[in-house]
């Protein structure tokens, strides 16, 4: 490894180190302070790479706080933070379900479902195999309950693509996905509790979602909680319902790494096999917009397709969800659609075509490393050798340049959000050290 990557490596480690609180690690200094449910997936694939224990550790602390149905919720808060982050538990309520773990706080929405992935990560490069798997034994029947939930509670069609029922579910909060589906809600200003923003406080507030953007998210939080978490009587009375390529994207792969997790443990993996199948045809049959080139999310409650142009459309690469001709449609529409695939700094999260776009605000412009990370994986599925490499160097570069930003500007690369983010140092050091040893998958410890 050349000596600057060297460098960055620590770095990287540096930064995971600072945001460890002795139980697991916050995604940023300030800004984030609790756990969140994919971030912690990302670091954990970070961690693998050199600290085994504080991989596992990552995981097992996010699972404390699943519920009994299997709910693996986007946020465990640190006990005696109150009033560090909106909204926090006197929000959320969770405790009106009676599936809510009484002894860890959490919120009462999910995040991507990327775990099983991490888990089958950390074995595939562990140093101890015996450790590694009584890991995975602990893990599995936990990974089940929340791939279960998923294709139990949120799949009211059956054809296993689970809906998303807030913004934040899909990991990408104020994303032009979502612009048409929040305008419609238009809530009484009664039905909104007061409540206090506290992220602005700690960065830029242009970039940040509006006021209003705020009063729909909490909307739907108290939408949620009047019901109790009740997940059926919800689902009458949700306004908000989408079919997110982005999230049954990596519910695909995590289902498949669910599978190769049964098959070394010795059980049967069909069954996961199968959910990740039904997923993938039903990406292919609902979702895939042949002539733009990509795939786009549905509406479940205007029940219309959402065509805004987003990186994201791309990202069934990852999971192998195109077949050979459908790839190929995606890589020119990456040249051509607004994305500029291999000029200027990749990839950005919106569409540059979109009027939506804008290179600074968060998710509707800029460069997120967790969605390059998964696109490089994607585009070397593919044999796209050389647009994995320029994409890989341009992730590297922007953090070289800018630090362990949150994100990053696609027209100037100037580093945004907060600074020391956990996850930008987790997957560049995946990145850094990817060609480190690996578990061959077919092994059997
Ligand atoms: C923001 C991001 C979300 C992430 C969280 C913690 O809310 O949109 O994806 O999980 O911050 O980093």
């Amino acid at each position: 490894m050349i000596h600057n990557q060297l460098s960055l490596v620590n770095q990287a480690k540096e930064v995971l180190q600072q945001n460890w609180t002795g139980k697991a690690t916050k995604p940023a200094p300030r800004l984030y302070p609790h756990q969140w449910s994919w971030d912690s997936a990302f670091i954990a694939m970070g961690y693998a790479h050199y600290h085994q224990e504080q991989a596992m550790q990552e995981l097992r602390s996010l699972f404390r706080g699943q519920w009994s149905n299997g709910l693996l919720p986007h946020i465990v808060f640190r006990p005696g933070l109150v009033g560090a982050y909106f909204p926090g538990p006197d929000y959320w309520q969770t405790e009106r379900s009676p599936h809510a773990p009484q002894a860890v706080a959490t919120s009462g929405i999910v995040q991507p479902p990327v775990h099983a992935t991490a888990a089958l990560h950390i074995y595939r490069h562990a140093t101890d195999p015996a450790q590694a798997r009584a890991f995975l034994t602990e893990l599995f029947p936990k990974l089940v309950a929340w791939h279960q939930y998923l294709y139990r509670d949120r799949n009211p069609e059956g054809n296993g693509l689970v809906y998303i029922r807030h913004p934040w579910e899909s990991g990408q909060d104020n994303s032009p996905l979502w612009d048409a589906v929040m305008e419609r809600i238009l809530p009484d200003p009664s039905a909104i509790p007061a409540y206090q923003r506290v992220d602005t406080h700690e960065v830029n507030i242009s970039n940040r979602p509006s006021n209003l953007d705020y009063d729909r998210y909490v909307y739907l939080m108290v939408k949620a909680r009047q019901h109790d978490y009740h997940e059926t009587n919800l689902r009458a009375d949700c306004p908000f319902m989408v079919q997110d390529v982005l999230f049954n994207t990596l519910l695909v792969q995590s289902s498949r790494d669910l599978g190769a997790i049964a098959q070394i443990l010795h059980h049967d993996p069909a069954p996961y096999l199968s959910w990740a199948n039904q997923t993938a045809n039903s990406l292919n049959h609902k979702l895939w917009n042949s002539q733009l080139g990509l795939y786009q999310n549905y509406d479940l409650v205007a029940q219309t397709p959402i065509a805004v142009k987003v990186a994201a459309g791309f990202l069934p690469l990852y999971a192998q969800v195109p077949d050979a001709t459908q790839a190929a449609t995606m890589l020119a529409a990456m040249h051509s659609s607004g994305f500029r695939f291999n000029q200027g700094w990749m990839i950005p999260t919106c569409s540059r075509h979109e009027a939506a776009f804008c290179h600074e605000r968060y998710w509707r412009g800029p460069v997120w490393i967790n969605l390059n990370w998964l696109l490089c994986q994607g585009l070397r599925h593919y044999g796209f050798v050389h647009e994995a490499a320029n994409l890989k160097a341009a992730s590297i570069e922007l953090v070289e340049r800018a630090g362990f930003h949150e994100y990053f500007s696609p027209v100037t690369g100037e580093g945004l959000g907060s600074a020391n983010f956990s996850w930008t140092a987790a997957l560049l050091l995946d990145f850094l050290m990817e060609e480190s040893a690996v578990r061959p998958l077919q092994r059997r410890a």
